[in-house]
């Protein structure tokens, strides 16, 4: 059960230990680890879940880093973006233009030529821009496949700000107050065939999701019969809630799929296209970041490390929704032994608000030593902050079983990329 596992103490000190040896840590205050072939198997536990005839499109906004995305595409899966600038990532990465999913609420109309154009798959956050996407496709041919997304307003889920499917949330057109006007759209427009929902992960219980999925997949039959018209895709959205702290478990997508049967099982039919975007489940306990404790202040209990709310900018503004839990490993890499005692970790940047963790029990922490921060694969590097301009540590990709042949996913900046990255102006 690959959806169970998260990386353990033993093998964060290893990796910790081999990245000393030969790169990444030698001299470098941080880096970020990710475990390829969890993620592998991952992926291949999520394919095998689900029925044949599903296109599984890996969020990219989890975790962008190119050589991650290219590594989930070689597995079959598709990619979700959330942006142009994503959708070019995916297409870097190899994806194929059918397997591009693209969702962003703000597309602009040359963004939306550019998808229709390359044969993108496009879901549509709203009336205007289905109007734009009518009018782009009166004077072009398009192989892309449109899908239409709607709110099913099935409720928040206890973390707000990641909860996406209450009554008034900015994202899809809300089910309750527009059902006529969306029957209206499929049966006046031949190429929209898509639908599309997302409820949120983390927080979200597996029956809201299939709630949503339920109410879907009503709508969809009703379209049908409505329009005369097939809706050929359904795309179930975003995944489901991932596991930060020891104590607890978290669903897998075998249990998910037995929901989705017993709730609404024509949504597992062979004649239906399924699309799911998975991002947090899939990659978020495949990574953990190893930073140096640069200094220990004795009387305030306090770790100083080189990562704070740059890199983790949720845990750091909503620690309550965001526990994340902590190895410490000495200079060489060994785990810490000894009692445990209360420490607060905090990041290098300049507010006091910078507080990676208040009070964790730790064993005694010395300057040298590694704090490990688990399961940091997803939503981290990608809200990355530029404050006080600190570089992003190197991305490294490993397999368990051969730590000899560590792989930099994306290199460390440099102050250097730091001034090119702030910039030169030009007279214009
Ligand atoms: N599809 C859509 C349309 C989404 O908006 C999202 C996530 C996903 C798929 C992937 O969902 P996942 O399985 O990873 O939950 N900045 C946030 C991240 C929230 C997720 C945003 N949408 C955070 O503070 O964690």
């Amino acid at each position: 059960d690959a959806f169970g596992r998260r990386i353990s103490l033993d093998e964060a000190a290893a990796v910790v230990q081999s990245a000393q040896l030969h790169g990444p840590l030698t001299d470098a205050p941080s880096a970020i680890f990710h475990n390829l072939h969890l993620m592998q198997s991952r992926l291949a536990e999520l394919k095998s879940a689900f029925p044949p005839n599903t296109l599984h499109a890996i969020a990219i906004k989890a975790n962008p880093v190119l050589e991650i995305l290219r590594a989930v595409v070689q597995e079959g899966c598709g990619l979700e973006a959330a942006s142009i600038e994503e959708v070019q990532l995916a297409l870097a990465a190899g994806c194929p233009p059918q397997r591009v999913i693209f969702d962003s609420p703000a597309k602009t109309t040359a963004e939306i030529r550019q998808a229709l154009n390359a044969g993108i798959y496009l879901n549509v956050d709203n009336f205007e821009e289905l109007h734009r996407i009518a009018t782009e496709l009166q004077t072009r041919a398009s192989n892309s496949v449109v899908g239409l997304r709607v709110n099913p307003q099935v409720g928040g889920g206890t973390i707000s700000l990641t909860s996406v499917a209450n009554t008034d949330s900015k994202f899809g057109i809300p089910l309750s107050t527009n059902r006529a006007a969306i029957l209206e759209a499929f049966a006046s427009h031949a190429w929209l065939r898509g639908l599309h929902i997302h409820v949120g992960s983390q927080g979200c219980a597996m029956g809201l999701l299939t709630d949503a999925i339920t109410i879907a997949d009503t709508l969809r039959k009703e379209i049908e019969q409505h329009s005369g018209q097939v809706v050929t895709h359904l795309d179930i959205g975003g995944g489901l809630p991932t596991v930060y702290q020891s104590d607890l478990t978290a669903p897998t997508p075998a249990e998910y799929v037995a929901e989705i049967r017993k709730r609404a099982p024509d949504v597992l039919s062979p004649d239906l296209q399924r699309i799911t975007e998975f991002g947090r489940a899939v990659q978020a306990n495949c990574g953990f970041a190893a930073s140096r404790v640069e200094y220990y202040k004795p009387a305030q209990q306090m770790a100083v490390i080189h990562l704070g709310a740059d890199f983790l900018l949720r845990p750091v503004y909503r620690p309550e929704d965001w526990p994340h839990e902590f190895f410490v490993l000495d200079a060489q890499g060994f785990p810490k032994t000894g009692e445990t005692r209360p420490v607060t970790i905090v990041g290098p940047l300049c507010f006091g608000g910078d507080i990676v963790a208040r009070d964790v029990q730790l064993p005694p922490i010395e300057a040298g030593d590694w704090i490990v921060i688990r399961d940091v694969g997803a939503y981290t590097l990608s809200m990355w902050s530029r404050h006080c301009s600190r570089g992003i540590p190197a991305v490294i990709g490993y397999e368990p079983d051969r730590l000899d042949t560590m792989q930099v996913l994306r290199p460390a900046e440099s102050p250097e990329d730091i001034v090119r990255y702030w910039g030169h102006g030009e007279q214009i």
